[in-house]
């Protein structure tokens, strides 16, 4: 376990990612991001991790979806990563906000032109009446832009999740595994462990 060597965790994360990014055969960037609306009642979908520095993680998303509107109403979210061949998850909590325009626009402009305009087709978690409404509107704006570039839409953009809390879990013999958790403090991070 090499979980208490780096005092930064985004030197941590960014050893253990690139750990999972060789070892994991699924997407090593696929993560669960739980969010609550003003009840509190706690909802969990998975997303890509599509950006992460020292500012926070990065996820895009619809910004009418389902997490969106919760976002907006409770700024708050947990990320979960758990990559199975390392047997090892990663916790990470903290306030949401927004990604800026420039941000989000250089990072659509890298999707495929299908997922872009499949971005535009997509009123992402409303009730849809038949698959077929869906690929008629995927066909309507793909004539729409031609061949031309495909903008971001605007109710189509991404959230920072800016970490207070990260612990990472490393499974050990006999269900004594460590955790080792980073919590912000002032300008740097104060650490603990944590029984099993
Ligand atoms: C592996 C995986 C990756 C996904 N990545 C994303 C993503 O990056 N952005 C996104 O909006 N939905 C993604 N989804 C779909 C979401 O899980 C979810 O169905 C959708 O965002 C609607 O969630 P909501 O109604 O809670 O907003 C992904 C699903 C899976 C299984």
């Amino acid at each position: 376990m090499t979980a208490t060597q780096n005092a930064d965790p985004m030197d941590q994360f960014r050893e253990w990612f690139g750990e999972a990014e060789k070892r994991e055969p699924g997407d090593a960037n696929a993560m669960t991001v739980a969010t609550a609306g003003p009840e509190g009642r706690p909802s969990a979908r998975m997303v890509l991790l599509k950006g992460f520095d020292a500012r926070g993680f990065v996820f895009y998303t619809n910004l009418g979806s389902r997490k969106s509107e919760e976002l907006a109403a409770n700024p708050y979210a947990s990320l979960l990563f758990h990559w199975k061949s390392l047997e090892r998850q990663v916790r990470i909590e903290g306030p949401v906000e927004p990604v800026t325009d420039a941000e989000a626009d250089e990072y659509f402009a890298t999707r495929s032109r299908l997922s872009q305009i499949g971005a535009w087709a997509s009123k992402q978690s409303r009730p849809l009446n038949s698959r077929f409404e869906l690929e008629r509107k995927v066909a309507r704006f793909a004539a729409k832009f031609h061949v031309g570039k495909v903008p971001r839409p605007d109710f189509w953009s991404g959230f920072r999740v800016i970490p207070e809390r990260i612990e990472f879990w490393q499974a050990e013999e006999f269900r004594l595994h460590n955790r080792h958790v980073y919590h912000r403090s002032g300008d740097g991070w104060r650490t603990e462990i944590l029984y099993p």
